[in-house]
Formats: structure tokens, C-alpha cells, sequence
């Protein structure tokens, strides 16, 4: 899986005088098609979450509440670091990429978006692991 498949995303806006409105379209304004969401939020500024990567699942993740931090490996060497903090900006994360997410605000909901249901047989959560699985591929 390539590095550069990794991408901030930009949402339409759809707001007027009366407030925000922030549209995603599966398939439209991300790549593939949301099959599941879940949202974290209540996490300490000192707590590190993800610490995975996955077989299958794609996901976009947005902090439509305050802000938190998403590192990406691609366990060849490439990594990144993107900022969460923006109700219409949002990551894009191809499969095969481990991520860590950290800095929760304390008012951070982090919104994931993922192209698969829940299978925790395709989360991959050692590292070491990871990294020959992509590097045999
Ligand atoms: P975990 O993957 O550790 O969360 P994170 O990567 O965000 O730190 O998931 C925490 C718990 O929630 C774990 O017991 C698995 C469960 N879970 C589900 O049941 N369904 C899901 O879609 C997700 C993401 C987690």
C-alpha cells in the first residue's frame, strides 16, 4: 500500500446564517463506501490509542469536535503526522497503514468513518508483525 494514498481530505460546507453544515458521502467525497462509524471522545491528553493497523478496513478520520493528533507508519520507513482540528477536514487512511492517535483536547470527538464492519481478526496490533506483513507483500 502506497504512502502517498495517505490524504487530508476536505469536506463541502454546506453552513448558512444559520450554523454549520459539513456533508461526506461515501464513495463521493471519500473513496469508499462507510459500512460503520464509531467516535472517541473522553480520552486524556496523555493517552496513546490506534496502536494498530488493519488487513482490510479504509478509514477517515475527522475530529469534529476539538483536536487530536494521528501518526501514520507504513512500516517501510515512510511516517507522518497530521493534525485534527478542523470540523470539515478529515484523513484518509488506505489499509495496511499503522496509526496511532494522541493530544486529545479535552473536548475531542473523533469521528471514524471505515469501509469494513468490525472483524478484530483483521486488526493487526503488533508492530513487529506489521511490519513483515508489508514488507512480504
Ligand atoms: P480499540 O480498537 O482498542 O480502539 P482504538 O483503536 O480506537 O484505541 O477498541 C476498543 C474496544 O472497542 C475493543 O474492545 C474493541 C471494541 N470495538 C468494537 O467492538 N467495535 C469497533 O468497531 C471498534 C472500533 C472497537
Amino acid at each position: 500500500m502506497t504512502f502517498d494514498k495517505v490524504k487530508m481530505l476536505e469536506f463541502p460546507q454546506r453552513g448558512d446564517e444559520r450554523g454549520h453544515l459539513v456533508v461526506v458521502e461515501g464513495e463521493q467525497d471519500i473513496p469508499f463506501d462507510i459500512k460503520r462509524i464509531f467516535y472517541i471522545y473522553g480520552s486524556d491528553a496523555e493517552v496513546v490509542r490506534g496502536q494498530h493497523a488493519n488487513r482490510k478496513s479504509e478509514f477517515v478520520l475527522i475530529n469534529v469536535a476539538g483536536q487530536s493528533k494521528v501518526k501514520v507508519k507504513d512500516g517501510r520507513g515512510n511516517e507522518a503526522v497530521f493534525s485534527l482540528n478542523r470540523p470539515h477536514t478529515g484523513i484518509y487512511l488506505p489499509k495496511l497503514m499503522w496509526k496511532d492517535m494522541y493530544d486529545f483536547s479535552p473536548d475531542s470527538v473523533l469521528l471514524c468513518l471505515s469501509s469494513e464492519h468490525y472483524d478484530p481478526n483483521e486488526y493487526i496490533r503488533s508492530y513487529d508483525e506489521f511490519v513483515r506483513i508489508v514488507n512480504e507483500e
